[in-house]
């Protein structure tokens, strides 16, 4: 199993315009007011129903359509601050599984679509997925970054901080780092496995990640089989994902 699936992806320049004007005041608003440097960014009612009847969802649907991805995925963004000062190398961000409604849903994979930022944050996953029996992850409270009074609830490792966590966790057993190039390529990304993002705050980062919740085996792995049918023959372990999707990628786009 490789977590992530990298695919040429980019839209019209007319929609990608749209795209970023749409979410310019968001992320502006976002640096100057987001008491958190990083978050899936809530929208308040009716927002989010311009992005779906946009021409960015349409084409999203007729790219992943033709690649026979039919679920309809749910719009998010992820926004990142740019920071006054970075956070200290290696980043190592908080290992987590993503869900919704709380921790009773799984969100079990994600297309993520680079609007702005470095194109070489690095992502990581442990092959840890278990929310039910493994006893290196729980369940956390947490302050809701849109109002700290109210609280939601996330999957992630036990240890007080993230440095525990990561002890906890052991080393990453796949990582990533060419997962999105603006308006060229992006990726799938599995989300029901323990994963981490480790981003710099060197500069804002916009991401549209499209929300499923099919299973990935019989979504991204059938079409890895239809894109890669050589490389998906062969017995492709993680020591050798992080070069196999990046590499095959780039042939694609050439
Ligand atoms: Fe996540």
């Amino acid at each position: 199993m490789i977590p992530y699936l990298t695919i040429p992806f980019s839209f019209s320049k007319k929609t990608l315009d749209w795209a970023k004007n749409k979410i310019a005041p968001i992320v502006d608003d976002y640096q100057k007011n987001a008491p958190l440097d990083a978050a899936l960014v809530e929208f308040h009612n009716g927002e989010l129903q311009d992005w779906y009847d946009s021409n960015v969802y349409k084409e999203v649907l007729g790219q992943l359509n033709a690649l026979g991805i039919t679920e309809k995925p749910t719009i998010q963004f992820f926004i990142y601050k740019k920071l006054e000062k970075m956070y200290p190398f290696p980043w190592r961000s908080n290992p987590h599984i993503d869900t919704y409604k709380g921790v009773s849903e799984v969100t079990t994979y994600r297309f993520n679509v680079l609007l702005d930022g470095d194109d070489d944050t690095e992502m990581v996953w442990w092959n840890i997925h278990d929310r039910q029996n493994d006893s290196r992850l729980h369940t956390v409270k947490f302050p809701r970054p849109d109002d700290g009074t109210k609280f939601s609830v996330r999957c992630q490792v036990v240890g007080d901080t993230t440095e525990d966590r990561w002890k906890t966790a052991g080393a990453p057993d796949w990582s990533a780092t060419k997962l999105a190039k603006y308006n060229t390529w992006a990726s799938f990304v599995r989300t029901d496995y323990l994963h981490a993002l480790n981003w710099s705050g060197k500069n804002p980062r916009v991401i549209l990640s499209l929300r499923f919740s099919e299973s990935w085996d019989t979504n991204v792995e059938v079409l890895r089989r239809r894109l890669f049918p050589m490389a998906s023959s062969l017995a492709i372990g993680p020591a050798s994902a992080v070069v196999s999707t990046a590499q095959q990628s780039s042939v694609t786009q050439g």
